[in-house]
């Protein structure tokens, strides 16, 4: 049985005074029946976790160097934020592969640095508008999880976000259908790849504008485990529902 996991993601926004946020999600959800993560600006890492401290709500980061320490001006160890209260660490977001050339092998080093350092990785995966016009979506989606996930995945350690390319801050969904062919496509080759208990452990996020209003439909949807979240998870009146739509169903 896969626990249900509501994730957002800050990106590059947010201050210390935001973090007020994270007080009314506590307060809205004392007992969640869903795990809830927020991968914060790193800036915001370790005040959240030390505010989050008495509360299941967990506190990630949404990217890691692959390198342990080292001449890395400018990046991030995953010791790093485990050290500043991190848990997880979102990798290959297709805004850090867009806007930082980031390949699946790159992500896939990082997943590897993330769990050595005991951080769960949210491994995200997605394809193009043209991508998918072309009919593509498939073979993308596949080639990037193959090569992004490392042999020593599982369910513990290891989260898979299908966010297509074109559904991130559009507001523009993918259909349930869409979005229940590239989940049991993932499915399946997981359990191919690591055997069906490993496999079936693995929790498949869907991510891409969503909403309050759209939260339920989505998590009706076959093997989808939960959300990440972009825009909707930087306040609380927008995440709580989804929250609540999460554990209802
Ligand atoms: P969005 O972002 O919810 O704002 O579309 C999702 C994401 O990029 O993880």
């Amino acid at each position: 049985m896969r626990r249900k996991l509501a994730a957002g993601n800050w990106k590059m926004n947010g201050r210390l005074a935001d973090l007020d946020q994270l007080d009314r999600i506590m307060a809205a959800c004392p007992a969640p029946a869903a795990d809830l993560l927020l991968c914060l600006p790193a800036t915001l890492i370790h005040p959240a976790a030390a505010r989050v401290a008495d509360h299941a709500l967990r506190i990630g980061a949404q990217d890691c160097h692959q390198a342990g320490a080292g001449a890395h001006t400018g990046d991030i160890a995953a010791g790093q934020l485990m050290d500043a209260g991190a848990s997880a660490v979102i990798l290959g977001h297709s805004e850090r592969r867009a806007d930082h050339q980031e390949d699946s092998a790159t992500v896939r080093a990082k997943a590897e640095a993330a769990q050595a350092a005991g951080l769960i990785g949210v491994i995200c995966l997605g394809e193009t508008l043209a991508e998918r016009d072309a009919g593509h979506t498939l073979e993308v989606i596949g080639a990037q999880l193959d090569a992004s996930v490392p042999d020593s995945a599982t369910g513990a350690v290891t989260v898979i976000a299908y966010e297509p390319v074109w559904a991130i801050g559009t507001g523009r969904i993918a259909t349930t259908e869409q979005i229940a062919e590239v989940h049991g496509f993932l499915r399946a080759r997981l359990i191919a790849r690591f055997g069906a208990a490993t496999g079936g452990a693995i929790r498949l996020l869907y991510g891409g504008s969503v909403k309050p209003d759209n939260a339920a439909q989505i998590f009706a949807v076959t093997d989808v485990d939960g959300a990440l979240v972009g825009g909707a998870s930087l306040t609380a009146d927008d995440f709580c529902p989804i929250i609540a739509a999460l554990e209802a169903s």
